[in-house]
Order: C-alpha cells, then structure tokens, then sequence
C-alpha cells in the first residue's frame, strides 16, 4: 500500500500510483477502493483511476475538498495507507457495442478513463467529451485521447475548445452521429442534464453515482440511491446506474448530508492542522 508515484493533475488535484498487488489483480473497470490514513481516519471511497496487473499497481486520482482529502493529498512518494478496501462495487461491463459517447465533468475523468480505455480496446467506436469550469482544470485528456476516435473539450470561460458545457457538445454529436450508449459522470446537475438530452433522443446512458459512503460494503445504507423506484446500494449494486431511471433530487439531498459536519471539519483543519481536526472530533 505504498506510494510509488505522485503527480499534480490540476489545482488541488493529484494523481496517486499505489503498490497493491492484490487489488490489481482483480480490479476492473468501475470498481473502487476505500483508504484510510490511519486507524483514527474517515474512510474515503476513491475510484480506480487505472490498474497495471503486471506492477501491481492502482492508480487513485484525489481533488482536495476537505480534510481527508487534503491530508491524502499531502502524502508522498514512500508514504503508505493505513489500509486500502477494494476493489469494491460492480464493474462496468465491457462489451462491444458499437459506438459510445462518453462525457466527463472535472474529476468525473478519473470513472470514466477505465471505462473508455476498456471499450476502446475492446473494438467500440469511443467519442469522448470532457469538460471543465477552465483550461487549468482539465484532467487526463491525453490519456482519454489516446483511448478515443475523437476527443471533443469544453470549457465554462472558453479559455479551451468550445465555450459552454459537456451538454452542448453531446447535443451535438448526438443530432450528428447514431449512438448506442452514452456514459456520463461529474456533478450530479451534469449528469442529470445530459441524462435530460439522451431521454429525449431514448440513447441508453449509463452514469456513475458519488453518494456519500461509510463501509463501502452494503452494511451502513449511506449511499442508498433510488433508481427506477426501488432503494440499491451505490458500493455494491453500483456505482454505475441507468441514468435515466435515477432519482437525481434525492441524490442531491441526500449528498449534503453531511455538508455542515465536513466544512466544519475542513475549516478547523485549515485553521489549526490535523490536532484542530481531532479536537472538533472529540
Ligand atoms: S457505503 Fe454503506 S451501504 Fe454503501
């Protein structure tokens, strides 16, 4: 469980490579990890950003947005996890189906790289949008341009490719191209809106749900979603889920949850460095 490589994707936003042979061995795409940083720690559920079965490695993509992130964003190169979970949740499945569009919103990149790397080699046609709020923002597209017949960028201030949303871009492609599924994952207001677009075109479209998770193993019922009118687990009958039939406003109700406990959190660790964490803990 130990750091062998460490870069900096974007502000805040770092890429981890982890030794974790075992997990390696069997990850897939869709699936995922929960780390700790110590026994005191919160458990943080990281997508698997990409695997390497050979070196025994996972790739874990992490934005700073409270405390625990920004405590795993401060590890390093020789730095180990406490322990690591995985790989959890059920993987997407990998077949081919012709040609696939797949959008991603900020961090939304990291689900969707193993997915569209995947179907790529797996002989689809793969069309990849990624969007960001500005160029400085944009995560892995080389790598998704590698994996894609065609890359398509947005940005919100149109410092890169087209000025305006993902969605404006899927409209696009959709009026021009026959398409058999559409993979979207970022904020729940992207998804939600590109799920809006693929239902009035009927495109099956697949999205991949952030609900807030404690075990990760379908015994706490904190990231139970609605979806097609009947309560699933996100960790283990998901994260992946027909997007059409998700209930979205309950997934946004539900995901600020515990908003007020984690910017409290975050601000006493900002002000006072992980003992100012411990004590609001206490
Ligand atoms: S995280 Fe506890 S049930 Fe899914």
């Amino acid at each position: 469980m130990e750091i062998i490589a460490k870069d900096t994707l974007a502000q805040r936003i770092v890429r981890l490579v982890v030794k974790t042979p075992a997990i390696a061995a069997k990850a897939r795409p869709g699936h995922f990890v929960v780390v700790r940083l110590d026994d005191r720690a919160e458990r943080i559920p990281l997508t698997i950003a990409d695997f390497n079965r050979e070196k025994g490695t996972i790739t874990l993509i992490i934005q700073e947005v409270g405390k625990s992130t920004a405590l795993i964003n401060k590890m390093t190169v020789g730095d180990r996890f406490a322990d690591i979970l995985g790989p959890l949740g059920t993987p997407y499945p990998i077949e081919k189906i012709g040609t696939v569009v797949g959008v991603a919103g900020g961090l939304g990149a990291a689900p969707l790289y193993p997915k569209v790397k995947a179907l790529y080699e797996a002989g689809n046609k793969v069309i990849t949008i990624l969007g960001a709020q500005r160029q400085e923002l944009l995560i892995l597209a080389d790598e998704l341009k590698a994996m894609s017949h065609q890359l398509l960028i947005s940005t919100d201030d149109g410092s890169l490719g087209h000025k305006g949303f993902v969605t404006d871009l899927l409209r696009q492609v959709l009026h021009q191209e026959k398409v058999d599924e559409v993979i979207a994952i970022g904020p729940v207001v992207m998804m939600e809106a590109c799920c809006k677009i693929t239902r009035e075109l009927n495109v099956k479209t697949v999205v991949s749900l952030n609900a807030v998770m404690v075990d990760g193993t379908g015994m706490c019922g904190g990231c139970r979603v609605t979806v097609g009118g009947t309560s699933k687990f996100c960790c283990v009958d998901g994260p992946s889920f027909d997007g059409l039939a998700v209930d979205f406003t309950e997934l946004r109700q539900r995901q600020r949850y515990y908003s007020a406990q984690e910017k409290a959190a975050y601000q006493a660790y900002q002000e006072h460095g992980t003992e100012g964490c411990r004590c609001l803990a206490k």
